[in-house]
């Protein structure tokens, strides 16, 4: 699905921003255009960067969590 039309962003690709660091869609939109030409985009793109970085809290706190059980094991 195509996130922002006009730089032809799609939800694969943005979601790839946010991994890459890029936590606002100000920094989204420096690294990849989006939001630059109507700007219609934006809500739907703030959605989509909110839920990759709960995303990727969720994978750092089960990550966390189960270090000290693999240390404990070994
Ligand atoms: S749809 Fe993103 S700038 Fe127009």
């Amino acid at each position: 699905m195509y996130v922002c039309v006009c730089r032809a962003i799609n939800e694969r690709k943005l979601r790839e921003t946010v991994r890459a660091g890029a936590c606002t869609v100000r920094s989204v939109n420096q690294c990849t255009g989006l939001g630059s030409a109507c700007g219609r985009c934006v809500p739907c793109a703030r959605e989509i960067i909110d839920d990759e970085q709960q995303r990727l809290q969720a994978a750092s706190c089960s990550a966390s969590v189960s270090a000290p059980v693999a240390a404990a094991t070994a």
